[in-house]
């Protein structure tokens, strides 16, 4: 579906009328192509003092070869030299033609709230200095992991600050804050990778939390998922096709599932990436064991799945039929978990698995019209929250995508008016597209994500809804 206004509004005419008119200004979102480096542009990296997060983002941002700012702080300019990058030192009162792509504070050392006038230091200098399509990232300790209520109530408060700077980096600019636990140092480079690159075009404002673990994935970056069997359900089209075929990009061999109707459709999909097909409604009741032989007998296990499939049947309760209830419960929610529980029992997930799932911002905010798809969508966010402790200690991983607007055949359907508030109403006035959901899958999915678990990240733009 595409997003005319958009177009118009960043037209010459259209830029003039939007600003005149005080009308939404959607900006050509800058998106990943292969090839790419992971930033291009300059990185101002800061921490507070007692930052313990440094070194991990130095090293990241060594790796990527990204040119490094800071400001003359010894403490960070030690360790940026340490990690091997040669950090310019920037003073904002000398050089103030500077612009930066992105900003990395770590706030991991800040143990009281006096002390998160650190933030200000850091950020209140540089916000003018913001180039388009820009990344903010603060670094955090987890604040259930702190020693004190104090260090807690501190970090905690990281996330008010996130959440309102993603409404301020006007242009295209995403912030996040990322929680490391004690000891999950080693395990910050692939979520520092996607949220400082275009593959996040479309996530703003969002917290991950990433967990300790032993696995150290040894991969490259530019095909981390090589070698790695797929299932992706409802792949014949919209967010679950983009999805299959970001996955192959990375290296995967994806098994696309679509119901028996849509096979055709299907392998045209799974033709195109060097998959395979599997034609199958999900919520047959041998739907579970089938996949689960399939995989077996097949690629002798599986690595990723991805619960995708999902169904709307919008009705408000009084007008909804039990049918409708039961159909999107079913879909949506009853048959992941029976999926799951049969790929465990049979031991098909391998080692350092993933489980990924798509729930929705209905699931979060709720929506008039969507009892049905708002509680399976819920219940896919308790799926994960519930799981993802027992998962981990299997080494496998287990985490939700919760989508805002995002341009499918399922938004097109949806009445003109609803449709046109649904795109605008979030920091980036527009809609996203299916690649901004599947890009985030292909993080979570990445050998190097072993220590993101049970996240829900929203892909939304920040919506208003639910915020
Ligand atoms: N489009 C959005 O804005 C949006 C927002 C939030 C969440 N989501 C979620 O994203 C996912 C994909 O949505 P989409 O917009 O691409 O929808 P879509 O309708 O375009 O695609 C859904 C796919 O799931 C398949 N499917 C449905 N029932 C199935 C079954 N019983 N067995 C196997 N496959 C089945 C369909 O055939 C279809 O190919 C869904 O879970 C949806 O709830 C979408």
């Amino acid at each position: 579906m595409s997003d005319r206004y958009t177009l118009f509004a960043n037209s010459a005419l259209g830029r003039l009328l939007a600003k005149n008119l005080g009308l939404p200004m959607p900006l050509n979102l800058d998106r990943f192509q292969p090839g790419m480096p992971v930033i291009s542009g300059a990185v101002l990296l800061g921490a507070a003092p007692g930052g313990q997060l440094t070194g991990a983002a130095a090293s990241t941002l060594n790796n990527i070869q990204a040119e490094v700012h800071t400001y003359a702080q010894d403490q960070v300019t030690k360790i940026a030299t340490a990690s091997g990058l040669n950090a310019k030192v920037w003073n904002p009162e000398v050089d103030t033609e500077q612009k930066f792509k992105a900003l990395i504070f770590d706030a991991s050392g800040i143990t009281c709230s006096d002390d998160l006038v650190q933030v200000y230091h850091f950020f209140h200098p540089v916000m003018r200095k913001l180039a388009e399509c820009s990344r903010i990232i603060v670094l955090g300790r987890t604040p259930e992991s702190c020693d004190t209520p104090r260090q807690a109530t501190a970090q905690r408060a990281l996330e008010g600050f996130i959440r309102s700077l993603g409404k301020e980096v006007k242009k295209g600019g995403a912030a996040q804050l990322v929680y490391a636990a004690p000891g999950a140092e080693d395990q910050l480079e692939s979520s520092l990778r996607f949220f400082l690159s275009p593959r996040s075009a479309y996530v703003s404002a969002q917290v991950v939390r990433i967990s300790a673990c032993t696995t150290k994935a040894k991969l490259d970056w530019a095909k981390p998922l090589a070698g790695k069997v797929v299932l992706v359900t409802g792949a014949s089209r919209g967010i679950g096709e983009a999805i299959a075929k970001t996955l192959a990009r990375d290296g995967a061999h994806v098994i696309g599932l679509d119901i028996p109707a849509l096979a055709d459709d299907l392998r045209v999909v799974t033709s195109l990436i060097g998959g395979s097909a599997l034609a199958l409604d999900i919520t047959a009741a041998d739907a579970p064991l089938k996949i689960a032989e399939h995989v077996k007998a097949h690629h002798g296990g599986v690595d990723i799945i991805v619960h995708n499939a999902g169904i709307t049947r919008d009705k408000t309760l009084a007008n909804m039929t039990q049918q409708q209830w039961d159909m999107v419960m079913n879909i949506n929610l009853s048959s992941e978990e029976r999926i799951n529980d049969a790929l465990l029992a049979a031991g098909v997930i391998r080692d350092n698995g993933r489980i990924i799932c798509v729930s929705s911002i209905s699931g979060i905010a709720g929506n008039m019209g969507q009892s049905n798809y708002g509680m399976s969508k819920a219940g896919v966010i308790g799926m994960v929250n519930s799981m993802a402790p027992i998962l981990f200690a299997k080494n496998i991983t287990i985490n939700a995508v919760a989508p805002g607007f995002i341009e499918t055949q399922m938004t097109a359907a949806i009445p003109f008016a609803i449709r046109e508030a649904g795109r605008r109403m979030n920091s980036m006035s527009q809609g996203g597209l299916p690649i901004d959901v599947a890009e985030a899958i292909a993080w979570y999915a990445s050998p190097a994500s072993s220590g993101v678990n049970g996240n829900i990240v929203r892909v939304c733009g920040q919506s208003l809804i639910g915020a």
